[in-house]
């Protein structure tokens, strides 16, 4: 506009006229130099590619966030080393959003906004990736969730994608278990209604039980965070279960499984999903958790080259630690949108988002995985055993 007027203003030759212009001009020109170190600094420098992860590294579920980043980070390394994509080297920026949706959705926010990410990774937990995806769907930049297990994640948008499989099939998957291979009849069940998670997965395998002949003899809750579980507990003994089924987190889980058995629960399992995946879990449950069984993504105990191999690199990278089923989604996912990204046309959110869409038979550390119209990924489940500082392999189940 400054410009526009300086050049109008030039057909008068008036030394008046000519010191506006000179003015005029310098002025534009010191503007447009603004507007350039500007676009500069915001704009993905020409030699990275960044992409963005927002996980729990602190707070109650921070081994989710913590193994989902090494493996994120593992993935990235390895492309890295082999030359990147298009020739530019990938930069991951990562926040901690402390287990909190409110914080989840602010990174998200900063992550597009401020970081200028092509791509965002995460979250684990359903409740954040619920409060942080429409950030990413409105800005449309497309968003891997390599773990959120309940229905709604994926549904709010066409820029929202996930690497696992879904809750109707978990749920499907233990109640089976529970009715077929362990033959129980009657079943309790304790959820935390904070949790998307808990509460869907709960659902699901109250209706799945059901329709399968079993008898739910009571359901009790309680909140993340609550540390005493007696009242619930003392509940469900008076219903006689044979089993509990407990679809929360790792942290609550142990509490619950040493309270059971205080309250003298001994013989009477305790059953899970996917959320029970942490070594803390032995930690926090002891002997009282051993025994009881969950779903879950992948199993370390499989032959499986593929998953030989990840356990080996992943091992090397990290002091001999063994990668647990986040560690392997967190791999995944940062693959599965390596590869999006090499096939895309353009480094763009949205060709990215197209080609993450594409994904077809791509053979990953927790499966094989197709993205379908949904934005889901259809997969096999394992149930595992918690035994000593293991969790032993049971049987898989397949949709
Ligand atoms: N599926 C859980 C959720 O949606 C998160 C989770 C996945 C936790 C895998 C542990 C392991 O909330």
């Amino acid at each position: 506009m400054l410009q526009l007027k300086s050049s109008t203003r030039c057909s008068n030759s008036s030394a008046r006229s000519r010191f506006l212009h000179l003015a005029l001009a310098i002025f534009g020109a010191v503007s447009m130099l603004q507007l350039a170190s500007c676009t500069k600094k915001n704009a993905q420098p020409s030699h990275v590619i960044k992409i963005g992860e927002y996980g729990s590294f602190t707070g109650s579920e921070a081994t989710f966030g913590v193994s989902t980043n090494e493996g994120l980070k593992l993935a990235i390394k390895e492309k890295n080393a082999a030359g990147g994509i298009k020739g530019k080297k990938i930069e991951l920026i990562s926040y901690d959003n402390q287990g909190k949706p409110e914080e989840a959705r602010a990174m998200v926010q900063r992550l597009i906004t401020q970081d200028q990410v092509l791509a965002v990774i995460g979250e684990v937990a359903s409740t954040r990736s619920l409060a942080a995806a429409p950030v990413a769907q409105q800005y449309k930049v497309p968003m891997i969730s390599p773990s959120s297990t309940n229905p709604q994640v994926t549904e709010i948008g066409d820029y929202i994608f996930r690497v696992c499989f879904i809750d109707p099939f978990q749920g499907l998957v233990m109640a089976k278990f529970a009715r077929e291979n362990l033959k129980k009849a009657k079943v309790a069940i304790l959820k935390d209604v904070k949790s998307d998670y808990s509460t869907g997965l709960s659902d699901v395998f109250e209706r799945e039980f059901k329709a399968m002949g079993g008898e739910i003899v009571g359901i009790e809750s309680y909140a993340s965070g609550d540390t005493d579980f007696k009242a619930q507990l003392t509940q469900i003994k008076g219903k006689k279960p044979e089993a509990i089924f407990v679809p929360g987190y790792y942290t609550e889980v142990g509490m619950i499984a040493r309270q059971a058995r205080q309250l003298g629960m001994k013989d009477v399992p305790l059953l899970g999903g996917d959320g029970w995946d942490s070594e803390k879990l032995w930690e926090i449950g002891g002997e009282a958790i051993k025994g009881s069984y969950f779903s879950n993504h992948y199993t370390t105990e499989s032959d499986n080259p593929k998953v030989v191999d990840f356990i080996k690199r992943y091992r090397e990278e990290y002091k001999g630690k063994t990668p647990d089923g986040l560690a392997a989604l967190g791999y995944d996912a940062g693959q599965i949108l390596i590869a999006a990204m090499e096939r895309a046309s353009e480094l763009t959110p949205q060709a990215i988002r197209n080609e993450i869409a594409k994904t077809k038979d791509f053979v990953g550390v927790t499966g094989q995985i197709s993205i379908n119209d949904q934005r889901n990924a259809t997969k096999s489940a394992v149930v595992v055993q918690v035994a000593d500082k293991v969790n032993r392999f049971v049987t898989t189940i397949t949709p």
